[in-house]
């Protein structure tokens, strides 16, 4: 199939990186169409690990074209910092294989600041945001007041917008957040010079996809964050800015979405969430304790450690559902190995009522409770298996368990963060 959507199918951090960079190896194009460096996707190749946050996760393989969309929320001075550090690790990035959006909304400064202090106004109520400036310059797209890196790459249009911009941005700052105002000419120096440099890397890059496409390339999109973080379908408030799934793509890359060919979830063996919000199969006890540490469940991005719990079939299958997806992808199974017994929330219930839908109104989330039912778990090491039927049967089970539960097939299965470790269950992604 021509292009493929693969999106996280949970609260993040479901080894997007991984398969993405796995499935590039059959790509021509790997493309990212929203979020920022909120991202952190890791790929381990060889031993070595590499956390990228805005570059495509096709970047190890060289030829491939990787595409940073219009719908990014773009903060030059990390892409530029991640471009560097891939090349000092010997990793070839260029004009010709990364490839920029003149229309990505920028991240300034008072985003960051910003998205920083509206956090310490919410108080109890902070969703617990990466601190990256995502929601304040997605909220400037929406308001009408952001500035584009095309309109940096202006010098007299980025003065003119960046001037309106600050001045509403200083009033906020000084006057509500009791900081210190920025100053105009120094952010436009500064902010025009990192365009400047992002300027080999910058295209039409819609029209790119579109081209490539028509000539029968193959097109991967990189989903960041998940489907239940998603700012329509996710546990809103507590959500990122962005639509995640294949629904950001035709807007955040213009790419036509009847061009789509196929759609595919990624979701762990058990559940995670880093930041604040609804999360029903959450473990706050020993059980979770020994998830984080046995799937090293600490944030790529922020360090933080992830908040860890039991699968929850109900929010996968609702996430399948509404994304439209062919088939989904397990990682981490390998993490389960040694439990006793395995759970997994399989239904909700309110009121003495059990249903397996998601919430209509996701402010309602908290008033119900998971119900678990559970497996027996599996002693062996899976990290070097490589055929389904090697796994031991009490993780087959498991696995087919989970697939009855969430109604749509597993394609393949990931037991180790390196690229070479995955089972394939006769289902591929293309
Ligand atoms: P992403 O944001 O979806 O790309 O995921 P992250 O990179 O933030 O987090 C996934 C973590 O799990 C990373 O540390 C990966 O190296 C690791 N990982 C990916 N797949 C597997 C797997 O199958 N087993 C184990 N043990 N770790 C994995
Ligand atoms: P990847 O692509 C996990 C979470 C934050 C917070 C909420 C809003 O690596 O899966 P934001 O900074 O976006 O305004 O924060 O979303 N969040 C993520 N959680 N993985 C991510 O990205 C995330 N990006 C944002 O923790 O709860
Ligand atoms: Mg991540």
């Amino acid at each position: 199939m021509p292009s493929l959507s693969v999106f996280g199918a949970q609260w993040g951090d479901e080894g997007k990186g991984k398969l993405i960079d796995l499935l590039a190896q059959d790509a021509d194009c790997v493309v990212r169409y929203q979020g920022g460096a909120n991202a952190g996707h890791t790929v381990v190749v060889g031993g070595e690990k590499y956390v990228l946050h805005l570059v495509p996760s096709g970047i190890l393989h060289p030829g491939k074209l990787n595409v940073v969309g219009g719908g990014v929320a773009l903060d030059p001075a990390k892409l530029l910092e991640e471009i560097e550090g891939l090349r000092a690790r010997g990793v070839a990035v260029d004009g010709q294989n990364l490839r920029v959006s003149a229309n990505a909304h920028v991240i300034f400064e008072h985003h960051r600041l910003i998205d920083q202090c509206a956090e310490r106004w919410r108080g109890e109520g902070r969703i617990g945001t990466t601190g990256r400036g995502i929601g304040p310059c997605y909220a400037d797209k929406a308001a009408r007041t952001g500035l584009r890196l095309c309109d940096l790459l202006d010098p007299a249009l980025g003065k003119t917008r960046l001037r309106a911009a600050l001045a509403e941005k200083n009033a906020l700052l000084v006057q509500v957040h009791k900081e210190a105002p920025l100053d105009l000419e120094s952010q436009l120096d500064r902010y025009s010079a990192l365009a400047e440099s992002l300027r080999p890397h910058v295209a039409d890059t819609g029209k790119e996809i579109r081209a490539a496409y028509a000539r029968g390339k193959r097109i991967l999109f990189e989903g960041a964050q998940g489907a239940m973080l998603d700012i329509d379908a996710g546990t809103y408030p507590f959500v990122t800015s962005s639509n995640t799934g294949p629904n950001g793509i035709a807007a955040g890359a213009g790419f036509p979405p009847r061009q789509l060919d196929r759609i595919v979830g990624i979701a762990k063996a058990y559940c995670t969430r880093v930041g604040e919000g609804p999360f029903p199969s959450e473990q706050k006890n020993p059980i979770g304790d020994r998830i984080r540490v046995a799937g090293n469940e600490y944030g790529a991005t922020t360090g933080r450690p992830r908040r860890c719990g039991w699968f929850d079939a109900v929010a996968v299958r609702y996430a399948l559902e509404t994304a439209g997806a062919d088939s989904w992808i397990m990682t981490n199974l390998d993490v389960l190995t040694g439990f006793d017994e395995i759970r997994a929330a399989v239904r909700y219930r309110k009121d003495g009522v059990e249903t397996r839908d998601w919430p209509a109104h996701a402010s309602s989330v908290e008033s119900y409770e998971p119900v678990f039912e559970s497996k027996p778990g599996w002693t062996e090491d899976i990290t070097g298996v490589r055929r389904y039927e090697d796994l031991p049967a009490a993780a087959r089970a498991y696995v087919e368990w989970i697939e009855r539960e969430v109604a749509a097939p597993i394609g393949m299965l990931s037991v180790g963060p390196d690229r070479a470790q995955v089972i394939s269950r006769g289902l591929e992604p293309w």
